[in-house]
C-alpha cells in the first residue's frame, strides 16, 4: 500500500539562514532544515547519531553539515555520516512552493 504524505509547512525560503540549519518541531519530530549555496533545501533528523549534538547548530559545507560538539560530517542530502565515523540520520522530503518549504511526513 502506497504511503500518503502530508506536506508540512515549516518556513519560508527566505527566513532560512545560510551556512546553518533551522530547528523545527513538528509534534514528536525535531527536525533541522538546511537551505545550501546552491538553493536546494534539505531537512533531516536534528540528531546526531554520535551523543545527540543538535545538527541545525552545525555549519554547513557544500552538501554536509559538521556537528557543532564533535565535528563529524554527515550529508544532508542521504543523511549519512561520512568516515571515519559511522552511522546515518533520518531524512524528509521537501517541496517548495510560492516560497514556502514543507516537509513530507507520513499521516
Ligand atoms: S554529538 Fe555529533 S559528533 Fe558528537
Amino acid at each position: 500500500m502506497e504511503t500518503v504524505l502530508n506536506e508540512v509547512f515549516v518556513a519560508r525560503i527566505e527566513d532560512l539562514p545560510d551556512k546553518i540549519g533551522k530547528t523545527t518541531v513538528i509534534g514528536d519530530l525535531e527536525l533541522a532544515i538546511f537551505k545550501l549555496d546552491d538553493g536546494r533545501i534539505h531537512a533531516i533528523e536534528n540528531r546526531c547519531p554520535h551523543k545527540g549534538g543538535v545538527l541545525a547548530e552545525g555549519m554547513v559545507s557544500g552538501e554536509h553539515v559538521f556537528c557543532p560538539m564533535h565535528d563529524w560530517k554527515i550529508s544532508v542530502r542521504d543523511g549519512k555520516v561520512q568516515e571515519p565515523d559511522e552511522g546515518c540520520v533520518q531524512t524528509f522530503e521537501v517541496s517548495v512552493k510560492d516560497g514556502g518549504v514543507y516537509v513530507l511526513l507520513p499521516q
